[in-house]
Protein backbone atom coordinates (compact mmCIF):
# COMPACT_ATOMS: atom_id res chain seq x y z
CA UNK A 1 0.00 0.00 0.00
CA UNK A 2 1.61 3.60 -0.85
CA UNK A 3 1.64 6.12 2.04
CA UNK A 4 -0.50 9.09 0.96
CA UNK A 5 -0.33 12.63 2.15
CA UNK A 6 -2.92 15.07 3.36
CA UNK A 7 -1.26 18.21 2.98
CA UNK A 8 -3.09 21.02 5.60
CA UNK A 9 -3.55 24.11 3.72
CA UNK A 10 -5.04 26.00 7.16
CA UNK A 11 -2.17 28.60 7.14
CA UNK A 12 -2.84 29.66 3.79
CA UNK A 13 -5.90 31.07 5.15
CA UNK A 14 -3.88 32.73 8.42
CA UNK A 15 -1.93 34.69 6.12
CA UNK A 16 -4.86 36.04 4.40
CA UNK A 17 -6.59 36.37 7.45
CA UNK A 18 -3.36 38.36 8.94
CA UNK A 19 -4.30 41.26 6.38
CA UNK A 20 -7.82 40.45 5.91
CA UNK A 21 -7.21 40.55 1.99
CA UNK A 22 -8.56 38.10 -0.98
CA UNK A 23 -5.01 36.10 -1.09
CA UNK A 24 -3.00 34.16 -0.81
CA UNK A 25 -5.89 31.83 -2.14
CA UNK A 26 -6.42 28.36 -0.50
CA UNK A 27 -8.03 27.54 -3.69
CA UNK A 28 -4.41 27.92 -5.97
CA UNK A 29 -2.93 26.45 -2.97
CA UNK A 30 -5.03 23.28 -3.34
CA UNK A 31 -4.34 23.62 -6.81
CA UNK A 32 -0.49 23.60 -6.27
CA UNK A 33 -0.32 20.75 -4.00
CA UNK A 34 -2.45 18.42 -6.06
CA UNK A 35 -0.84 18.95 -8.72
CA UNK A 36 2.65 18.68 -7.01
CA UNK A 37 1.66 15.39 -5.03
CA UNK A 38 -0.07 15.89 -2.38
CA UNK A 39 -3.31 13.02 -2.20
CA UNK A 40 -5.56 15.49 0.06
CA UNK A 41 -6.31 18.80 0.46
CA UNK A 42 -7.13 18.87 5.15
CA UNK A 43 -8.47 22.12 6.16
CA UNK A 44 -9.97 22.52 9.78
CA UNK A 45 -12.83 25.17 9.66
CA UNK A 46 -13.46 25.77 13.32
CA UNK A 47 -15.83 28.00 15.56
CA UNK A 48 -13.83 31.32 15.41
CA UNK A 49 -13.17 31.44 11.70
CA UNK A 50 -9.46 31.94 12.34
CA UNK A 51 -8.28 30.29 8.91
CA UNK A 52 -10.42 28.16 7.27
CA UNK A 53 -14.16 29.44 6.81
CA UNK A 54 -17.36 27.59 5.28
CA UNK A 55 -17.31 30.07 1.96
CA UNK A 56 -13.43 28.28 1.65
CA UNK A 57 -14.80 24.86 2.13
CA UNK A 58 -17.61 25.63 -0.36
CA UNK A 59 -15.44 26.94 -2.33
CA UNK A 60 -12.60 23.68 -2.67
CA UNK A 61 -15.32 21.37 -2.34
CA UNK A 62 -17.10 22.80 -5.62
CA UNK A 63 -13.40 22.12 -7.03
CA UNK A 64 -12.05 19.65 -5.27
CA UNK A 65 -14.51 17.37 -3.39
CA UNK A 66 -13.32 14.01 -3.87
CA UNK A 67 -9.59 15.37 -2.21
CA UNK A 68 -11.37 17.15 0.61
CA UNK A 69 -10.77 15.99 3.94
CA UNK A 70 -12.37 18.04 6.33
CA UNK A 71 -11.47 18.60 9.77
CA UNK A 72 -14.20 20.36 12.42
CA UNK A 73 -15.51 19.98 15.72
CA UNK A 74 -18.71 17.56 16.58
CA UNK A 75 -21.32 20.32 16.67
CA UNK A 76 -24.09 20.11 15.13
CA UNK A 77 -23.30 23.38 13.17
CA UNK A 78 -20.19 21.52 12.20
CA UNK A 79 -22.32 18.47 10.68
CA UNK A 80 -24.66 20.53 8.97
CA UNK A 81 -21.88 22.26 7.34
CA UNK A 82 -19.85 18.88 6.45
CA UNK A 83 -23.62 17.70 4.76
CA UNK A 84 -24.29 20.95 3.25
CA UNK A 85 -20.61 20.63 1.07
CA UNK A 86 -19.84 16.96 1.21
CA UNK A 87 -16.21 16.52 1.23
CA UNK A 88 -14.65 12.98 0.48
CA UNK A 89 -13.96 12.53 4.63
CA UNK A 90 -14.35 14.47 7.93
CA UNK A 91 -12.49 14.25 10.69
CA UNK A 92 -13.63 15.00 13.78
CA UNK A 93 -10.96 16.92 15.98
CA UNK A 94 -11.61 18.24 19.84
CA UNK A 95 -11.93 22.05 19.73
CA UNK A 96 -11.44 23.99 22.83
CA UNK A 97 -12.07 28.11 22.79
CA UNK A 98 -8.54 30.20 22.54
CA UNK A 99 -6.66 27.27 21.83
CA UNK A 100 -3.82 27.77 19.37
CA UNK A 101 -3.60 24.66 17.93
CA UNK A 102 -5.50 21.26 18.47
CA UNK A 103 -4.11 20.18 22.47
CA UNK A 104 -4.88 16.18 21.19
CA UNK A 105 -7.03 13.59 20.49
CA UNK A 106 -10.97 13.34 21.25
CA UNK A 107 -11.93 12.80 24.91
CA UNK A 108 -14.61 9.81 25.38
CA UNK A 109 -16.84 10.94 28.19
CA UNK A 110 -20.22 8.88 27.68
CA UNK A 111 -21.95 12.15 26.31
CA UNK A 112 -19.40 12.85 23.79
CA UNK A 113 -19.31 9.27 22.75
CA UNK A 114 -22.83 9.10 21.83
CA UNK A 115 -22.78 12.74 19.94
CA UNK A 116 -19.46 11.28 18.25
CA UNK A 117 -21.06 7.81 16.85
CA UNK A 118 -24.29 10.03 15.82
CA UNK A 119 -22.32 12.31 13.99
CA UNK A 120 -20.45 9.64 12.26
CA UNK A 121 -23.59 7.64 11.54
CA UNK A 122 -25.12 11.05 9.68
CA UNK A 123 -21.98 11.55 7.77
CA UNK A 124 -21.78 8.03 6.62
CA UNK A 125 -25.40 8.16 5.81
CA UNK A 126 -24.55 10.76 3.22
CA UNK A 127 -21.78 8.72 2.01
CA UNK A 128 -19.05 10.94 3.40
CA UNK A 129 -15.85 8.82 5.30
CA UNK A 130 -15.42 9.68 8.82
CA UNK A 131 -12.18 9.96 10.66
CA UNK A 132 -11.68 10.24 14.67
CA UNK A 133 -8.62 12.35 15.98
CA UNK A 134 -7.49 10.16 18.92
CA UNK A 135 -4.37 9.78 21.23
CA UNK A 136 -2.81 6.16 20.61
CA UNK A 137 -3.80 4.27 23.04
CA UNK A 138 -5.42 1.12 22.93
CA UNK A 139 -8.72 2.71 24.83
CA UNK A 140 -9.32 5.55 22.61
CA UNK A 141 -8.88 3.20 19.29
CA UNK A 142 -11.14 0.58 20.88
CA UNK A 143 -13.74 3.15 21.50
CA UNK A 144 -13.50 5.14 17.68
CA UNK A 145 -13.74 1.50 16.72
CA UNK A 146 -17.00 1.01 18.21
CA UNK A 147 -18.13 4.61 17.14
CA UNK A 148 -18.10 3.04 13.97
CA UNK A 149 -15.67 5.25 12.70
CA UNK A 150 -14.08 4.46 8.94
CA UNK A 151 -10.48 5.87 10.07
CA UNK A 152 -8.56 6.69 12.80
CA UNK A 153 -5.98 9.44 13.02
CA UNK A 154 -3.10 8.98 15.44
CA UNK A 155 -2.18 12.09 17.44
CA UNK A 156 1.42 12.68 16.81
CA UNK A 157 1.77 15.96 18.95
CA UNK A 158 3.41 14.30 21.77
CA UNK A 159 6.42 12.28 19.44
CA UNK A 160 6.81 14.98 17.57
CA UNK A 161 7.24 17.37 20.97
CA UNK A 162 9.47 14.89 22.79
CA UNK A 163 12.50 16.22 24.44
CA UNK A 164 14.76 13.46 24.02
CA UNK A 165 15.39 10.37 21.91
CA UNK A 166 14.28 8.20 24.30
CA UNK A 167 11.31 9.47 25.30
CA UNK A 168 10.61 9.84 21.36
CA UNK A 169 10.97 5.84 20.81
CA UNK A 170 8.68 5.27 23.94
CA UNK A 171 6.05 7.19 22.10
CA UNK A 172 6.66 6.15 18.72
CA UNK A 173 5.94 2.27 20.48
CA UNK A 174 2.81 3.84 21.26
CA UNK A 175 2.04 4.46 17.83
CA UNK A 176 3.44 1.33 16.49
CA UNK A 177 0.77 -0.44 18.63
CA UNK A 178 -2.18 2.11 18.05
CA UNK A 179 -1.24 1.32 14.34
CA UNK A 180 -1.53 -2.30 14.89
CA UNK A 181 -4.60 -2.52 17.24
CA UNK A 182 -6.60 -0.17 14.76
CA UNK A 183 -5.16 -2.26 11.62
CA UNK A 184 -6.39 -5.15 13.16
CA UNK A 185 -10.05 -3.64 14.73
CA UNK A 186 -10.41 -2.89 10.16
CA UNK A 187 -9.65 0.49 10.94
CA UNK A 188 -7.91 2.37 8.05
CA UNK A 189 -4.75 4.23 9.75
CA UNK A 190 -3.38 8.22 9.40
CA UNK A 191 -1.26 9.81 12.04
CA UNK A 192 -0.66 13.83 12.00
CA UNK A 193 0.19 17.06 14.70
CA UNK A 194 3.69 18.40 14.57
CA UNK A 195 4.69 16.07 11.79
CA UNK A 196 8.22 17.73 9.78
CA UNK A 197 11.09 16.74 7.23
CA UNK A 198 13.23 15.36 10.28
CA UNK A 199 10.45 13.51 12.10
CA UNK A 200 8.08 11.59 9.79
CA UNK A 201 9.67 9.14 8.40
CA UNK A 202 9.38 6.36 11.90
CA UNK A 203 6.12 7.44 11.95
CA UNK A 204 5.35 7.17 8.30
CA UNK A 205 7.45 3.41 8.71
CA UNK A 206 5.14 2.02 11.45
CA UNK A 207 2.70 -1.14 10.14
CA UNK A 208 -0.37 -0.31 9.16
CA UNK A 209 0.17 3.44 8.35
CA UNK A 210 -1.67 4.82 5.55
CA UNK A 211 -1.56 8.53 5.23
CA UNK A 212 0.04 11.28 6.55
CA UNK A 213 -1.71 14.71 7.71
CA UNK A 214 0.83 17.60 7.41
CA UNK A 215 0.70 20.95 7.74
CA UNK A 216 2.37 23.66 9.57
CA UNK A 217 6.41 22.52 8.72
CA UNK A 218 5.05 22.34 4.60
CA UNK A 219 3.64 25.80 4.77
CA UNK A 220 6.62 26.71 6.65
CA UNK A 221 8.95 25.44 3.92
CA UNK A 222 7.19 26.71 1.41
CA UNK A 223 6.86 30.25 2.68
CA UNK A 224 11.11 29.85 2.44
CA UNK A 225 11.41 27.80 -0.57
CA UNK A 226 8.89 30.86 -2.61
CA UNK A 227 10.75 33.80 -1.87
CA UNK A 228 13.10 33.96 -4.23
CA UNK A 229 10.85 33.24 -6.90
CA UNK A 230 9.06 36.44 -5.61
CA UNK A 231 11.78 38.54 -4.52
CA UNK A 232 13.29 37.66 -8.05
CA UNK A 233 9.96 39.16 -9.30
CA UNK A 234 9.40 41.75 -8.11
CA UNK A 235 12.96 43.05 -8.88
CA UNK A 236 12.22 42.26 -12.15
CA UNK A 237 9.24 44.26 -12.41
CA UNK A 238 11.15 47.24 -11.36
N1 LIG B 1 -4.21 16.52 12.00
C1 LIG B 1 -5.06 17.16 12.82
C2 LIG B 1 -6.24 16.43 13.35
C3 LIG B 1 -4.85 18.51 13.16
O1 LIG B 1 -5.71 19.14 14.01
C4 LIG B 1 -3.74 19.19 12.62
C5 LIG B 1 -3.54 20.64 12.94
O2 LIG B 1 -4.59 21.37 12.40
C6 LIG B 1 -2.90 18.48 11.75
C7 LIG B 1 -3.14 17.14 11.48
C8 LIG B 1 -1.73 19.12 11.10
O3 LIG B 1 -0.78 19.48 12.07
P1 LIG B 1 0.46 20.34 11.67
O4 LIG B 1 -0.04 21.64 11.13
O5 LIG B 1 1.21 20.49 12.96
O6 LIG B 1 1.23 19.56 10.63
Amino acid sequence: MTLKLGVNIDHVATLRRARQAAYPDPLAAAELCLCTGADYIVIHVRNDDRHMTEKDLARLCKVYRKYIHLECNSSEKMQKMALKYKPFSVCIVPELPGEVTTTGGLKFTPKAFDRIRQMTEALQKKGILVSLFINPDAASVRTAAKCGADIVELCTKEYSEAKTQKQQAKLLRELALASLLAKELGLEVHAGHGLDYDNVLPVADLCGMSCMNIGFSIISRAVLAGLPNAVCAMKELL
